[in-house]
């Protein structure tokens, strides 16, 4: 989690999505980034080495401050591989709305570990709905 700096612009938000989607398709991480008034909430997943040399790149980023590693954990099945082609951005209420009710049915799936996860994101996006 962390907070944009200065509320970014669409135009600066834009060109890091694309970024962010191609590095991610390039290292096979998998996962959301959601954005919402001035607050990113990230979920990455891959291969260890994958997400931390990612994650350290994030962290350096100066167009976001306060970040906030929440959860850091190791598991067999990736959440977001079977959604939106892997790594989706979420910007809109659609999406919003669209991710949501993914998490629901994935919750009925009562994968344990991924609850923890999702029971995260959902907190964040109810904050928008
Ligand atoms: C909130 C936030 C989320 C980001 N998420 C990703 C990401 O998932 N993957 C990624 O490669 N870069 C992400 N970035 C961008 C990185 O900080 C960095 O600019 C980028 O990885 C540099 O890519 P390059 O090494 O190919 O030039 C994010 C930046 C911010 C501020």
């Amino acid at each position: 989690m962390s907070d944009s700096r200065n509320y970014e612009s669409l135009e600066n938000l834009k060109a890091l999505y694309t970024k962010a989607k191609e590095n991610n398709a390039k290292h096979n991480i998998t996962g959301v980034l959601i954005y919402h008034n001035g607050n990113f909430l990230q979920v990455l997943e891959g291969q260890r080495d994958h997400v931390d040399y990612t994650y350290e790149k994030i962290r350096l980023d100066s167009r976001h401050k306060n970040i906030l590693k929440v959860i850091n954990i190791d598991v067999e099945q990736r959440i977001f591989e079977d959604y939106n082609f892997g790594f989706t951005v979420v910007d809109d209420i659609k999406e919003f709305n669209q991710l949501h009710e993914y998490l629901e049915w994935l919750k009925n799936a009562e994968n344990k570990l991924a609850n923890k996860v999702i029971t995260m994101v959902e907190n964040f996006i109810r904050t928008i709905g």
